[in-house]
């Protein structure tokens, strides 16, 4: 028996990295599993690998900073399931930019795509989650909402907004028997962070600051999104789960 049975979950971004991961988890758990990315192949690349395993998942081709998307992705949740358990807001981007070159159009790309989308579907999807019993969201967040590095200011500004909008939405939604948690990761070895961990001196930086000494698995993400979205985590709610090997502690 798994610890999602008869649940059904929606993870965007779960074309690839973390979020593919978490969606595999969530239906080898038992989950009826909606895979929602913007890139199509991946998606259901995703699909094939968690059909093959046994599990149930349905791809979605959806850009979440699109309002008639995401409207349209619910829509076929409701129509197909009539209720969500778990939304894992995930799908993020990133952008390189020193603060003062950051252009108005670099900042809200990256305002829309990993904040405003999470507010809509958080919000847009209060209809079927209030359906399910005991259901929750988990906003992928990342330590970057505390800790900084250069060039990051703008994907840093949506992490930590990100973390302070599931603790509000905590608070509200808790009338309706909703929990809102976030996953602060570390460093994990994706196709967002391929270029910067490509550079031997910054890997070894980064392994030497962990005191865990390895990079965060995909994984460990999707373990800690698992237990947020059980019935194991059912009086935890307006919580950030780090999973960093303790590099955000460490001097
Ligand atoms: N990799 C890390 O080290 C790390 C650390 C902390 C937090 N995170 C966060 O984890 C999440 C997943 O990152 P990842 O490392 O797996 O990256 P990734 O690039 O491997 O995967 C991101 C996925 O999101 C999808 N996506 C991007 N924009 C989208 C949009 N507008 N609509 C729909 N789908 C979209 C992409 O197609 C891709 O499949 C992100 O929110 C990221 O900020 C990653």
């Amino acid at each position: 028996m798994g610890r999602l049975e008869n649940k059904v979950a929606l993870i965007t971004g779960a074309g690839s990295g973390l979020g593919r991961a978490i969606a595999l988890e969530f239906s080898r758990q038992g989950a009826r599993v909606f895979a929602g990315d913007r890139d199509e192949v991946s998606v259901i690349e995703t699909t094939d690998a968690a059909i093959q395993e046994g599990g149930t998942m349905v791809p979605l081709c959806c850009d979440v900073s699109d309002k008639e998307d995401v409207a349209s992705l619910l829509s076929t949740i409701e129509k197909e399931a009539g209720k969500l358990d778990a939304l894992v807001n995930n799908a993020g981007i990133t952008q390189r930019e020193d603060f003062r070159h950051v252009t108005d159009d670099q900042w809200q790309e990256i305002l829309d795509v990993n904040l405003t989308a999470a507010m809509r579907l958080s919000r847009d999807a209060l209809g079927l989650l209030r359906v399910a019993e005991g259901s929750s969201i988990i906003n992928i967040s990342s330590i970057m909402e505390r800790v900084h590095v250069r060039q990051l200011s703008a994907y840093s500004t949506t992490k930590a907004a990100l973390a302070g909008l599931s603790r509000a939405m905590a608070v509200e939604y808790s009338a309706f028997d909703v929990r809102v948690n976030y996953i602060c990761p570390g460093y994990a070895e994706t196709a967002m962070t391929q270029r910067i961990l490509r550079n031997p001196a910054v890997r070894q930086g980064l392994l030497d600051r962990t005191p865990m000494k390895r990079f965060v698995s995909a994984q460990d993400v999707a373990k800690a999104a698992l237990f947020l979205a059980s019935d194991d985590a059912s009086f935890i709610t307006g919580e950030g789960l780090t999973v960093d090997g303790g590099m955000s502690v460490s001097l």
